[in-house]
């Protein structure tokens, strides 16, 4: 029979008294738990032999959230041969057994949407949309990417040739390496670890170091759901692990989502050809941007407003889809940052774990410096017209917003991963597109307008791996919206798209004389 259409996990209304209470049942629990340790051996066949990492609350940065040993460069040899090891059992299951796993740790998810999502408010300050977001897109990449390997097997006939049978075979690629970032902790990499999975690989999954707890629950999970244990290895660690990790040489492929800068690092580490590697690794990686909105002289103003203070204050603008520029057509351009300003001013401050606010801390103090370093920029570049940068509970940057920036200013080139937009003049709108296309990155990017004119042109010319026409740039959806970059933004197939998993693949084609 047919499969069933795929949908999306529903995001939790809470305007439901019930939604909210069970939210806020799972935040006293998490809040019960702070400071515990984690105990990696539980996940592990290989000792950590690292020092301790901890994280820490962002709104209240005295709370320790948890604390876990890491693993060191020295340790990559062991957890390699681990993995190594359960290679070939799990490459010679069957699909439908390896699709099954994941299905059921989508369900063991989905079980515990509350508590991952109080964990997420805690470690990464997330508040209570975004984090109920993020466990809604981890449970998506994992049926998703399930009904994908699915449909790769049996191996389909090429054609219909007489005395000739053309049979192409998807085989698993082999050693994977997961580097995850911070900002969608479980989100991001439960796709990437899910993908190698189900395509039949074993996997080292090394977390951000500023998201060790969410991760070690994403592993405790799979391994839950009948992941084997040395299969799939739960590796915490900072970048010098990053780094052993990629130039291992029983490393094949080298899943990556974060900054462009250690992106680029990987690709130059991951062409050195190690003593003993026998493949060319393949690197997928998904890097940052530097995304525009551009307003022209036919859009809805209110409408426009509410899309890019979403795309740049949600998550306190740590989203690489993130809004940083807008680009306001000169006829409206005064008027739109009236209300503009308005808008950000009413933005309601706090910490996550209050449902009410909107703008929430940043991920740590490091980030925090390096947004204010930025604002500083800004104001020397250009015209603050609202300033909250110092609002807010422990590592908090309020929105900002500065004028007249010019193509050529920092502030119109860097990613600034933090609640700033940068707004400029166009005089036209191919003037606008020009600007928008004006950097090295190219993730997403969105236009508000009523013109069929601009409209289409914008489809044709807006030089960005995600676009979007009168509403918001972030929260892509699985499957709706396959996500990712090009240029300097990454290079991959689209997450949650359907040529995802066949980046863990090898394709094999046999041909037999009948
Ligand atoms: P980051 O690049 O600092 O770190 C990402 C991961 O790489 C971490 O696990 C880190 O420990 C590891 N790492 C650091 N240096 C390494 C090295 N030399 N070798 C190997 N591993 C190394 O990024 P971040 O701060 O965690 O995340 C934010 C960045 O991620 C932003 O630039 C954002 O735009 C980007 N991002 C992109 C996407 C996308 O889909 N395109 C999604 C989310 C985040
Ligand atoms: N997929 C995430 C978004 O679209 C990055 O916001």
């Amino acid at each position: 029979p047919a499969e069933a259409e795929f949908m999306n996990e529903p995001v939790s209304d809470f305007s439901r008294v019930p939604v909210r209470q069970a939210m806020a049942a799972a935040l006293d629990h998490r809040r019960a738990l702070l400071g515990q340790r984690l105990d990696v051996m539980k996940l592990a066949l290989h000792p950590p032999t690292g020092p301790d990492l901890s994280s820490f609350n962002p709104s209240r940065p005295g709370e320790l959230v948890s604390v876990v040993s890491s693993y060191q460069p020295p340790d990559v040899a062991s957890l390699v041969k681990a993995a190594e090891r359960h290679a070939d059992a799990w490459k010679e299951r069957s699909v439908a057994d390896r699709v099954a796993v994941m299905r059921k740790a989508a369900s063991l998810m989905r079980a515990q949407r509350w508590e991952l999502a109080a964990l997420e408010v805690y470690e990464e300050g997330k508040p209570w949309r975004e984090a109920d977001a993020d466990i809604a897109e981890a449970i998506d990449f994992l049926e998703y990417y399930a009904r994908d390997m699915a449909r790769l097997d049996p191996p389909p006939h090429l054609g219909r040739y007489p005395g000739e049978l053309n049979e192409l075979y998807w085989t698993a690629r082999g050693l994977t390496a997961v580097i995850a970032p911070w900002n969608f902790p479980l989100a991001i990499p439960t796709g990437m670890v899910a993908a190698a999975l189900v395509a039949g690989n074993p996997v080292l999954f090394k977390p951000s170091e500023r998201a060790s707890a969410i991760g070690y629950q994403l592993v405790r999970i799979l391994l839950d759901a009948g992941v084997p244990k040395g299969l799939l290895q739960y590796v915490p660690g900072g970048p010098d692990l990053g780094r052993e990790l990629v130039i291992s040489a029983a490393v094949r492929t080298i899943a990556f989502t974060g900054s462009k800068d250690v992106g680029l690092s990987i690709i130059e580490a991951a062409s050195t050809l190690q003593p003993g590697q026998h493949v060319v690794k393949r690197v997928i990686a998904e890097m940052g941007g530097k995304n525009a909105i551009i307003v022209d002289e036919t859009a809805d103003l209110d409408e426009a407003v509410t899309g890019v203070v979403q795309s740049f204050t949600s998550y306190a603008g740590q989203k690489c889809s993130a809004c940083s520029r807008v680009i306001v057509s000169d006829m409206v351009h005064d008027a739109f940052l009236d209300r503009l300003s308005d808008a950000v001013m009413s933005l309601r401050i706090g910490t996550a774990d209050d449902p009410a606010t909107q703008v929430g801390p940043v991920i740590d103090s490091r980030a925090k410096r390096r947004i204010l370093d930025y604002i500083e920029i800004g104001r020397r570049e250009g015209r603050v017209v609202v300033d909250r940068s110092t609002e807010g509970p422990g590592y908090t940057v309020g929105p900002v917003v500065i004028a007249d920036i010019e193509p050529n200013h920092r502030l119109a080139q860097e990613e600034i991963f933090g609640p700033v937009l940068a707004v400029m003049r166009a005089a036209s709108f191919e003037q606008a597109l020009h600007l928008a296309n004006g950097t090295a990155y190219a993730l997403t990017g969105g236009l508000y307008s009523r013109s069929p004119r601009h409209i289409a042109r914008a489809r044709e010319a807006f030089d960005v791996g995600n676009l979007y026409i009168n509403r918001a740039i972030t929260g892509a959806l699985v499957g709706r919206q396959p996500f990712g970059g090009h240029r300097l933004s990454g290079v991959g197939a689209k997450a949650g798209g359907d040529d995802y998993v066949k980046q863990f693949l090898v394709a094999r084609v046999v041909s037999e004389q009948t």
